[in-house]
């Protein structure tokens, strides 16, 4: 049974929500687990616990926001997809792969008003894809019945549907918290309209509250702590970085696919950060244009969602401080826990 609470109202947070113009409503906490949501979403929750039926070959990719799960959506399509580069560079990612909650994390309010621009606009087909103008969990259930599904979450396992969990291929995807935060910052500023500035988006972060599926640690160590299952495999970012061959491999593997050497070279450079950052269907590009014209929003557009794709780059971004209050947030959160992160 969930039940939500209220958060503290920390000068932190209120720092955080001042900056926040799509959550005028503040955020609450999910029980059991503790995640942080907008209060709109205990509604969609009860919406997902009703009407998702999970299918005996459904296959997810989850993960804390900003860890790769873009990359790694398009690397578990193409592999459940035989590789097929025409459809994947011809259909959006967010149609072939749906986020089945984000319609529930958005404020009714704003959809109304996205929904009812968008309809003033002269040419909607240049809207498609933009969220939240379908409904996201329709998207996942009307996914044809042919093949697999492959979808998209960032719930916490508390929040999943728990057949999910025990019936369907889980792949989690993981990075480290210091270049997440950072990403996480970049996308509150270009989807989010976030307009405060980095230090108290950390602060807020650090503080478990900085948006959205917050704790970052209890989300990552909810899946950690069920790796072992059979259907569940967790992958790191920096290994996809420093070798995504072997990545495509161990996938492929776990879904019970063979690919051939020549499509794993062909899948290898289809998801160099080069080619995705210039894939429209990948990109975001479009979404994030679409959103900036529909809420007028200042920095939303302000930047790309395919940004830096490195790791490592907290080192020349977070202040000394920064870095040593992190590292001892990390310590504390990471006490009972067996799992480790790659920092370059
Ligand atoms: P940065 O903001 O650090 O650049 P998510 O999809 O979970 O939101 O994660 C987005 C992050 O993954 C962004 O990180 C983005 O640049 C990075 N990313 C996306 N595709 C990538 C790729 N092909 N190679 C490396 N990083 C990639």
């Amino acid at each position: 049974m969930i039940t939500t609470e209220q958060l503290k109202e920390t000068e932190v947070l209120k720092n955080f929500l001042s900056h926040a113009p799509l959550y005028p409503h503040g955020f609450v906490k999910f029980q059991p687990g503790g995640c942080v949501m907008p209060p709109c979403y205990e509604k969609y929750h009860h919406r997902i616990q009703n009407e998702f039926k999970a299918r005996d070959d459904d296959v997810w990719v989850a993960s804390f926001p900003k860890s790769g799960t873009t990359w790694t959506q398009e690397m578990v399509w193409n592999i459940m997809n035989n590789v097929d580069l025409e459809t994947a560079k011809s259909e959006s990612l967010d149609i072939r792969v749906p986020f089945m909650e984000i319609s529930g994390i958005i404020e009714p309010g704003l959809t109304k008003v996205i929904s009812e621009n968008a309809k003033q606009e002269k040419d909607q087909s240049d809207m498609s894809g933009v969220m939240p103008l379908d409904d996201s969990l329709d998207s996942v259930l009307n996914l044809p019945t042919e093949k697999p599904r492959v979808m998209k979450t960032h719930l916490p396992v508390e929040l999943m549907p728990q057949e999910a969990l025990t019936n369907s291929k889980i792949i989690y995807v993981a990075r480290n918290p210091r270049d997440v935060v950072l990403s996480w910052y970049n996308h509150w500023r270009i989807l989010e309209g976030y307009s405060g500035d980095f230090d108290g988006f950390f602060d807020a972060f650090l503080e478990d509250v900085g948006g959205y599926y917050s704790p970052y640690f209890s989300h990552n160590i909810g899946y950690w702590n069920i790796r072992e299952r059979d259907n569940v495999i967790f992958i790191f970012y920096e290994d996809m970085k420093k070798d995504l061959k072997s990545v495509i491999k161990k996938v492929a593997d776990f879904v019970g696919k063979e690919l051939t050497d020549s499509q794993i070279e062909i899948l290898y450079d289809h998801l160099q950060f080069d080619n995705m950052k210039n894939n429209k269907a990948v990109n975001k590009q479009e979404e994030i244009e679409g959103l900036a014209k529909l809420t007028g929003i200042k920095s939303i557009g302000d930047g790309k969602f395919m940004n830096k794709g490195k790791s490592g780059g907290w080192r020349s971004k977070l202040t000394e401080d920064q870095i040593s209050r992190m590292q001892a947030w990390e310590q504390d959160r990471q006490k009972n826990t067996d799992l480790k992160f790659q920092y370059d």
